[in-house]
């Protein structure tokens, strides 16, 4: 468990600058976390957040500006220093080794390792650590084998069990189910009461500010924009300080009936990595016109069902059908189906990190006209007239369309996703979490755009575990547990409460 001897510590940045080439990601930004708060950091997508916060860890050096631990100016080199210094970071996207198992994971995170391991003595640590948490992770799968929640859990449970006294969070709960969410805060929150850890934390929901948080600051386009104790400042003020004055869009009315069935899965059925069944039995039929949401808590097998679908998992029975045809997901039958999919994590399932943000956008047709011709002469200048106007209405926010798109920030690459495979003439979309880590604006441009392809009479499948997302979107709800469809509901007489149940498996 975590020693309480040595006490916490506050960080103050003082008007720290950050470029990148000639784009300022932070200008002059002073921001004061004291010892033993719970400080929450909000921001739209893009507006420096992150960049921040690798500048107090040392994965960036500020170009101007100085971060104070303590009483005392540091100068933070590198992640390992911030390590040694007591400062842990749960990043944005999982940085889990996904080869090596849970347990190995969290052991080979320590910044000092003795020459020979006890893997017996360090197993016995673990389970006593995982004894006194309110929950637990499984610690003898590869990471890789770990839903979205389950990888997110261990990523912040890890830096508990390495002792770090200020914790910086990045997007902790943007995968976990509200319940999952306040568990894990409630026992943040607690460690900060009892003065063993600070926290800054990155997040999108303000519900989470406003019911955790002690303090909050806000960014806007790589400035310091206000902020201020939680109760004096409400959520309202948090919003437009965010926002500045750029507009939320209003959801489409959901708009006709659904039509034929479009998407048909029966008796499908899709084994984990480790060769178990994940998912069993699934039988949906999505009609033309209709989104059919799937909730569940992560790790009931909602990715591998997902990953079954776009062909990137070979079934292990079960039948699909498009169009009433039968459909292996291969890449012509995808196109010709108009079937198109977002995985969860688009940056390292649907993206290549080192290509650019052109290159990305019209990934899935480069090879076709209009943007090829004669089978591979490919035409630059009509792929990248498409990917601008992309860019232009998803407001993709990108220094260039040549930036390669692991430069994005975390909500801006999941626009591009989105942009590339809504922006086509879409008959059947399968999607998974569209909505992480995006911010409250995107999310309703987002949503507005679900339900504007539904009316124009695509098949939605729409796999989340936001239920607010559900319940505002879907035509019907089916609950995933244990690998199952245990519940089927209407969105329009349901509530949290039936579908929470049923997500708990009662
Ligand atoms: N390595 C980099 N190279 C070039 N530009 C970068 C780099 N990292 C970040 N940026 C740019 O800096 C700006 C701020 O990015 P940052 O990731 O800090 O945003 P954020 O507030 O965390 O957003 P989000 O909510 O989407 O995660 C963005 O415009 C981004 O494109
Ligand atoms: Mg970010």
């Amino acid at each position: 468990m975590l020693d309480p001897t040595p006490p916490t510590f506050g960080i103050e940045a003082i008007s720290v600058t950050k470029r990148f080439g000639g784009f300022t990601a932070l200008d002059q930004v002073s921001l004061r976390v004291r010892p033993g708060s719970f400080h929450a950091l909000l921001g739209e997508n893009g507006a420096g957040k992150s960049t921040l916060v690798k500048c107090i860890m040392g994965y960036y050096r500020a170009d101007a500006g100085e971060i104070i631990l303590g009483d005392q100016q540091q100068v933070i080199d590198s992640p390992r220093t911030a390590h040694e210094l007591g400062l842990g970071m749960v990043y944005q996207h999982f940085t889990l080794v996904p080869s090596m198992t849970v347990a190995e994971n969290f052991v080979l995170g320590k910044t000092r390792l003795p020459a020979v391991l006890n893997w017996r003595e360090e197993l016995a640590r673990l389970e006593a650590f995982f004894a006194a948490m309110p929950f637990r992770v499984p610690l003898d799968v590869p990471a890789s084998g770990l839903a979205a929640g389950e990888k997110q859990k261990a990523e912040i449970t890890k830096q508990l069990y390495l002792g770090r006294r200020f914790l910086i969070l990045d997007e902790p709960t943007s995968v976990l189910t509200p319940n999952e969410a306040d568990e894990m805060l409630g026992l943040l929150k607690r460690m900060t009461r009892d003065g063993r850890l600070t926290v800054l934390m990155i997040t999108h929901k303000l519900r989470e500010v406003m019911a955790f948080a002690d303090e909050v600051s806000v960014l806007r386009r790589g400035r310091h924009v206000g902020g201020g104790r939680v109760g004096e400042i409400g959520p309202r003020e948090c919003a437009e300080l965010m926002l500045g004055n750029a507009e939320i869009r209003r959801l489409t009315d959901r708009g006709g009936v659904p039509g034929a069935p479009m998407l048909e899965i029966a008796g499908l059925s899709a084994d984990d990595d480790r060769g178990h069944p994940a998912c069993r039995g699934i039988d949906v039929t999505v009609r033309a016109g209709e989104i059919v949401g799937i909730a569940g808590v992560s790790g009931n097998g909602q990715r591998e069902l997902v990953e079954a679908l776009d062909g990137q998992r070979p079934p292990s029975g079960g039948t699909i059908r498009v169009h009433g045809k039968l459909y292996h997901a291969r890449r012509d039958e995808m196109h010709d189906a108009r079937f198109y999919c977002l995985p969860e994590e688009p940056l390292r399932n649907a993206c290549v990190a080192s290509m650019s943000v052109a290159e990305n956008l019209v990934m899935r047709d480069f090879d076709r006209p209009p943007f090829a011709f004669g089978g591979w002469w490919l035409r630059p200048s009509s792929f990248r007239a498409a990917a601008a106007r992309l860019v232009e209405r998803y407001r993709v926010k990108t220094s260039s369309l040549d930036a390669p798109i692991g430069t994005l920030s975390g909500g801006n690459v999941q626009r591009c996703v989105l942009a590339r495979e809504l922006g086509g003439e879409v008959a059947v979309l399968v999607v998974a979490n569209p909505c992480f880590g995006l911010d409250m604006a995107a999310v309703a441009e987002i949503h507005a755009q679900l339900m504007e392809a539904r009316n124009r009479g695509a098949a939605i499948l729409l796999v989340s575990e936001d239920l607010d997302e559900l319940l505002e979107l879907s035509d019907r709800i089916f609950v995933m547990f244990n690998g199952r469809l245990v519940h089927e509901a209407a969105a329009a007489t349901t509530d949290r409460v039936a579908i929470g149940r049923h997500m708990a498996g009662h």
